[in-house]
């Protein structure tokens, strides 16, 4: 990758391709078995699930299906956690030995593994993560990607806005407007170390 044309390139190609991970409509035949390897899920053993995936899928010859590791989806407690993507239906602890059933039921017959879906703080099944109460009140920002994309694919981070601000700086702004910019940035953390210092102070 050495040019900004290259990046574009890339984004553009590698977005049409992951447009399913973000678009629960998407009309396709392709899905992705999007797999965390945050540190809690790995604990529990989410390697070796991805691993069985794989192996299935191989076995079965089924070749419209890609298996992903994501990173922390933010509910480690009920981890290992395993989404199917465009559906994005959401199982939680899942267990090596639950892909065959994965496989068979929901990849080769359209059906939901009722038993392995997550159950929200009164009991009930969600069928994904945005229908967890846990999750309806918050908005992601910094981490909106974080178990949407593979955070060792360098192309997948592109295809999600990466290089997006770096871009900007090099083709649309001049080396005042950055420095403008820098400038505010500071001006507010100054303004804000401020206020929490006076507060921890205890002066107005
Ligand atoms: S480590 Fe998997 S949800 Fe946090």
């Amino acid at each position: 990758m050495k040019t900004l044309e290259e990046i574009g390139e890339i984004r553009e190609k590698k977005r049409r391709e992951l447009e399913l991970r973000v678009n629960t409509k998407l009309d396709t035949r392709e899905k992705h078995i999007l797999v965390c390897h945050g540190t809690g899920c790995t604990s529990s053993k989410s390697p070796e699930i991805l691993e069985n995936f794989r192996r299935i899928l191989k076995e079965k010859n089924i070749e419209n299906v890609r298996v992903i590791k994501t990173g922390c989806f933010g509910l480690c407690a009920k981890g290992p956690i395993v989404i199917i993507r465009p559906e994005d239906t959401f199982y939680a602890m899942v267990k090596p030995e639950d892909c065959e059933e994965i496989i068979e039921k929901h990849i080769q017959n359209g059906e939901i593994v009722e038993r392995l879906l997550c159950k929200d703080i009164d009991g009930s099944k969600v069928k994904s993560l945005d229908e967890l109460n846990f999750y309806k009140k918050q908005k992601r920002i910094a981490l909106k990607n974080c178990g949407v994309i593979n955070p060792e694919d360098i192309d997948e981070y592109i295809a999600f806005d990466g290089y997006l601000a770096l871009e900007k700086v090099l083709k649309e702004m001049s080396p005042e407007e950055v420095i403008e910019v820098v400038k505010a940035s500071r001006t507010s953390w100054t303004w804000w170390s401020r206020i929490s210092y006076r507060k921890e102070m205890g002066v107005n």
